[in-house]
C-alpha cells in the first residue's frame, strides 16, 4: 500500500510554517494533485472554535494538562473531520502544526509528563501519524521577532524566552529520534531557499 501523503510541518514561533505550507500547497495543486491544506489547533469547525480557547487570554489561564486535554479535543474534531475524510479520497493532506506541537508546547515547554501524551496519541492519533514532518528550526531572537513583526500575537508568544528556548531543543530532538519521518530544515534562509530544500524532501521521500 502506499503511504498516506499527510505532511506536517512543525517548529517554533515565527519559522515561516504556514508560508511554506501555502507554497507547497500550491506547487503540488499546480501539478495536478488534490490538497487539503489545514492546520492546527484548528482546522474544523469544532477544532477552530477550541484553538479560540487556546490562543487568547492570559498565559496561566490553563493547567498544562486542560491544555492538552484541549489539544487532542480539537485534533480529535478534526481528524475525524477533516484529515481522514481528506486522506480517504486520495487527497494529500498538509497540516501546519500536528502532535510534535504537543510533545514540544505541553510536554517538554510547560512540563506534563509525557506519557500522558502518548497515552492520548494512542486513543486519537491511533495509526494516522504523518508520513513526512518538516521542522523549521531558526534561532528563538529570530523567530520571536519575526512573529512580531507579523502582529496579532497569540498566547503562546507571550510564554517568555527560556520557554521558546525549551521548545527548540524538544523539536530538534524529536526529530532526530524519527528521522525516518522527520526532516530539519534551517528556517533562517531565504523563503525561496527553503521552499526548494522543502520540495526536494517530499519528492524524494513521497511519490508525487
Ligand atoms: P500558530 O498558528 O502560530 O501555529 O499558533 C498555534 C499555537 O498553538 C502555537 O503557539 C503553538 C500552540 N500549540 C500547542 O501549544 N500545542 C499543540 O499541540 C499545537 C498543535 C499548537
Amino acid at each position: 500500500m502506499s503511504r498516506p501523503r499527510f505532511i506536517t510541518l512543525e517548529g517554533g514561533e515565527g519559522a515561516g510554517k504556514s508560508t511554506q505550507a501555502r507554497a507547497l500547497a500550491s506547487r503540488l495543486i499546480e501539478l495536478g494533485h488534490r490538497v487539503t491544506l489545514t492546520r492546527e489547533p484548528g482546522g474544523s469547525p469544532g477544532a477552530e472554535s477550541i484553538r479560540t480557547l487556546l490562543v487568547n487570554g492570559e498565559t496561566s489561564r490553563w493547567t498544562p494538562l486542560a491544555e492538552t486535554l484541549l489539544h487532542f479535543a480539537a485534533r480529535e474534531d478534526h481528524l475525524t473531520h477533516t484529515i481522514r475524510p481528506a486522506l480517504a479520497r486520495g487527497e494529500w493532506v498538509i497540516c501546519d502544526r500536528f502532535i510534535d506541537s504537543t510533545f514540544a508546547y505541553q510536554g517538554a515547554a510547560q512540563g506534563l509528563d509525557t506519557e500522558i501524551i502518548t497515552a492520548l496519541s494512542k486513543m486519537v492519533i491511533r495509526g494516522d501519524m504523518p508520513s513526512l514532518t518538516l521542522v523549521l528550526d531558526l534561532p528563538v531572537a529570530t523567530g520571536l521577532a519575526r512573529a512580531d513583526q507579523r502582529g496579532g500575537e497569540n498566547r503562546y508568544e507571550r510564554m517568555g524566552t527560556k520557554f521558546h528556548e525549551t521548545l527548540r531543543k524538544s523539536f530538534l530532538a524529536i526529530a532526530n529520534s524519527a528521522p525516518e519521518r522527520c526532516v530539519i530544515i534551517d528556517a533562517t534562509q531565504t523563503a525561496d531557499e527553503v521552499a526548494r530544500q522543502i520540495w526536494h524532501s517530499v519528492t524524494s521521500r513521497l511519490p508525487t
